[in-house]
């Protein structure tokens, strides 16, 4: 049986008169039509393979045969509510708790990332009965109303969002662009000391904390590994207020920081938050998400005296995904496999930051990596456009890799976990010989060159993919070739 229903024009075609427009494509000036994916390969209509280093969602390999095979045998047997008793919901929680540490023992299954969110800001409502959450800059927690209130990175993007004014956004501990950097003796006490200042502003206007929620590892934010000892402190300042810790795991759990199980453990043992909330990985596609959190933020929670019902969430079938994909992490290994391609991956990194000027940063843990590109690696002028091309560039060249933060410039790696040191190989030899080039281009030399900033460059470009706007030498400086510009602009406006 063919893959494909319709030819690819005709796909478009429907795709733009019936899909709401708000809903991005990936190159949206060329789509990619995927019909098949297998571990870390996606296939178009065409058979043609793509490399994918972007889908964390399929965490232990697209299609994996032992979660598909779990998912098929418990349809033909039984789906339904989790109204009823059942050993897959009792035995999956109970498997889940085990990764986690004990306090951490009470399980919500849920549909999506966002449901598992708005249900911790619920639970932490109702547990301290306050109304104030705390979240940090970039941070995106998901769609539904209440996350966006809490996501800048969204409410930023629209000129009419007003600020909830419950939500504080604290600074992101980026110790790379933030306001406390490397260089700072201790980054974790400033930042957290920021979130401590914060929780006094808001007392002294008469509000009281529910929560500090931050991802252990800030994905859209940028790829940020906020400094060790910072949760430690920010959880003592919340809970002196009253308020409690969720760690937002939806992107960075299930084993891809390689050295623990959650990214929230790179923090220290002695740190654990209040709530947990997982998503994307969870079920390598089927969608279901959770919310674990303690036995008196779970009583608090039923003592308003409401029931909580969710008509799919933890539903057989679910259940069973879920636990095949914890078999399958065991089983291949895969936390280790992460520590180690991540690391390989992460020293080939390095060794194209030494050599091209471009590159401002790489930081990451197992294979959540991020590499900065900068177009001035003092003043750290965010290499956006450039980012953009490398992205368009490698696609062309059938790699899948995306780029975000607030400036668009860090080049995400968040691959499934069956990523090998010869995928590693392959996409840095490619971004090696697209930064050669653009550094060519923008007559930047890698051994001294480390400013390229060119003020004849700061013109106003289209945006980019995520509707921010690109400003770049590139276009002006490749040369005076139309087509070039065409071509450039052309992309930037995707
Ligand atoms: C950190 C984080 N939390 C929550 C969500 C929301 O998850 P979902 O899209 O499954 O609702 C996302 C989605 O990208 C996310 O990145």
């Amino acid at each position: 049986m063919s893959a494909e229903r319709f030819e690819k024009k005709k796909t478009i075609d429907l795709r733009k008169k019936h899909i709401g427009p708000s809903c991005k494509i990936f190159f949206s000036h060329d789509p990619i039509k995927i019909v098949q994916a297998k571990g870390q390969y996606m296939y178009d209509e065409k058979g043609q393979r793509y490399l994918d280093c972007i889908n964390n969602v399929a965490h232990v390999g697209h299609c994996h045969p032992d979660v598909v095979k779990a998912g098929a045998q418990q349809m033909e047997l039984l789906n339904t509510n989790s109204r009823f008793l059942h050993d897959n919901l009792v035995s999956y929680a109970q498997r889940l708790q085990a990764t986690l540490p004990g306090k951490l023992a009470v399980c919500y299954f849920v549909n999506s990332g966002s449901e598992a969110n708005d249900l911790a800001l619920r639970l932490a409502w109702q547990y301290t009965g306050h109304k104030d959450i705390i979240t940090l800059d970039n941070a995106y927690h998901g769609h539904v109303s209440s996350l966006i209130d809490i996501s800048p990175y969204k409410f930023h993007q629209s000129s009419d969002a007003e600020q909830n004014q419950y939500v504080h956004v604290a600074p992101s501990p980026d110790v790379y662009r933030g306001k406390y950097r490397g260089e700072h003796p201790d980054p974790a006490t400033a930042y957290a000391d920021e979130v401590k200042d914060m929780v006094h502003r808001v007392h002294k206007k008469g509000g009281k904390i529910a929560a500090f929620i931050a991802e252990s590892l800030q994905s859209c934010g940028g790829q940020v590994i906020p400094p060790q000892g910072y949760f430690q402190q920010v959880a003592q300042h919340v809970r002196e207020a009253g308020g409690i810790f969720i760690a937002d795991e939806v992107q960075v759990g299930f084993g891809r920081v390689g050295t623990h199980f959650w990214a929230f453990q790179l923090q220290g043992e002695d740190f654990v938050p209040d709530i947990v909330t997982m998503g994307k990985p969870i079920g390598n596609g089927h969608p279901m998400s959770c919310v674990v959190t303690t036995k008196e933020v779970a009583e608090a929670f039923m003592s308003s005296g409401m029931e909580y019902f969710n008509t799919f969430g933890g539903n057989p079938v679910s259940c069973a995904i879920g636990m095949a994909v914890l078999d399958v992490i065991v089983k291949e290994d895969l936390q280790g496999n992460a520590l180690r391609v991540g690391r390989y991956l992460t020293n080939l990194l390095e060794k194209q930051k030494e050599k091209h000027p471009l590159v401002g940063d790489i930081r990451g843990r197992g294979l959540f990596v991020g590499l900065e590109l900068v177009k001035d690696r003092l003043k750290l002028t965010p290499a956006t456009a450039e980012a953009q091309e490398v992205i368009y560039r490698l696609k062309e060249q059938y790699i899948l890799l995306s780029a975000d933060g607030p400036h668009r410039n860090v080049l995400k790696f968040k691959p499934p976990m069956c990523f090998t040191t010869e995928d590693a190989d392959l996409v840095v030899e490619k971004i090696d010989h697209i930064l050669t080039e653009l550094e060519e281009a923008l007559g930047l030399k890698s051994h001294n060159a480390l400013s390229v900033e060119n003020e004849s460059n700061k013109r106003k470009l289209p945006t980019d993919e995520n509707g921010h706007q690109c400003h770049s030498g590139l276009a002006h400086n490749r040369g005076s070739s139309q087509e070039v510009l065409n071509k450039q602009t052309k992309r930037l406006k995707t």
